[in-house]
């Protein structure tokens, strides 16, 4: 079987464990990895046993013998990025958040279905085994119809001027890196929000480090978002419906298992499903790169790019409510 030639722009945290997944995805290998410093190129290629490495970005997009970059930039770094590679005619996979807002998302849909490109921004959590049994368990009726999310991703860290999370010039903030995911969820479970409410905490390097924002979905339905930098919160979701629920543990960005209580008379039954795996998980979603390679398809059916739009749209929402609050003078 030909395996897909992967680049890898930005060795950093997040490409190390995309490394680590891709021995056990099916169909992939990474051919070449670029950084800004040669040093670090060589550093990834020697751990990962990857021939070509690239002290420039710019040269991974001239590279003929790559087809799909695996973008793991700061989110600051998005747009460009992703761009410059689909211009090279590279079909890329794009760490989340997407882009710094849904202009710049806008401009990199709008290139890949110019030029008849895959490209998927990377929420793994979609297609681990936990997210696919949720998915499933919604779409048999089992909790009714889902009509609310209670979602939280909070984890406290120090303040740390040089960790990119504290930096704004590079996308830093709960929001984007952590809230994303709640957001995301409530996209996927109960659609593309009519209205969002948020308020946040700005911190002294200028991120917010708290943030709290209610989404009210079309057909009464509504959910809960709350994240954090500074505060240990309990990182679970909780998805109503008219029948029951079902309850994600921590992380909720990708659990081990999930629990399903459904009404039975006048009891609830509480099933408990097991959704561990091998690895960290990351190879279920190079999995469905290539499945939508082979397939010759541009974007994923579990991760499209109308979701990418519409939860681009929800953080640049909740953004402006929280940075840009009208002066009270
Ligand atoms: N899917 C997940 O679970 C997950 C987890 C963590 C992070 N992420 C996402 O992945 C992306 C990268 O996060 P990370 O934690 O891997 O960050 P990181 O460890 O700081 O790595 C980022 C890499 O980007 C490169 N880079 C290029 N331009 C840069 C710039 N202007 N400033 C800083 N670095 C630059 C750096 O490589 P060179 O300096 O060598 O060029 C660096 O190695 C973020 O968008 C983040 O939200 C996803």
């Amino acid at each position: 079987m030909t395996k897909f030639r992967w680049g890898v722009a930005g060795p950093g945290a997040i490409a190390v464990r995309f490394a680590d997944a891709m021995r056990l995805a099916d169909g992939g290998e990474i051919v070449a990895v670029a950084s800004r410093s040669q040093e670090r190129a060589d550093a990834f290629g020697d751990r990962f046993e990857v021939a070509r490495r690239y002290g420039d970005y710019a040269a991974l997009a001239a590279d003929p013998d790559v087809d799909v970059v695996y973008v793991a930039t700061p989110q600051s770094e998005h747009e460009a990025h992703a761009l410059g590679f689909l211009r090279a005619g590279k079909h890329v996979l794009c760490e989340k958040p997407f882009a710094m807002n849904a202009d710049q998302a806008g401009a990199m849909v709008a290139e890949a279905r110019a030029r008849r490109l895959f490209l998927m921004e990377a929420i793994w959590s979609r297609f681990l085994p936990a997210y696919r049994s949720l998915a499933d368990i919604i779409a048999e009726g089992r909790i009714g119809e889902p009509l609310h999310v209670m979602a939280d991703f909070g984890v406290r860290m120090p303040v740390d001027p040089d960790n990119r999370l504290f930096k704004p010039e590079l996308g830093g903030g709960a929001l984007l890196d952590l809230g994303l995911y709640p957001v995301q969820l409530c996209q996927m479970v109960l659609g593309t929000p009519e209205d969002v409410s948020a308020n946040g905490v700005i911190g002294v390097t200028g991120v917010d480090e708290q943030v709290a924002a209610v989404l009210r979905h079309p057909g009464g339905r509504l959910s809960v978002v709350t994240t954090g930098l500074r505060v240990h919160t309990s990182r679970t979701a909780r998805i109503s419906g008219s029948e029951g629920w079902i309850d994600l543990p921590s992380y909720m960005h990708c659990p081990g298992s999930l629990t399903v209580n459904t009404k039975a008379g006048r009891q609830y039954i509480t099933e408990h499903i097991d959704a561990s795996h091998e690895g960290n998980g990351m190879q279920f979603e190079i999995d469905e790169v290539h499945r939508c390679l082979a397939e010759g398809r541009t974007e994923s059916k579990a991760m499209p790019w109308a979701d990418t739009m519409a939860i681009s749209e929800t953080l640049d929402s909740i953004r402006s409510q929280i940075y840009y609050k009208p002066s009270t003078n």
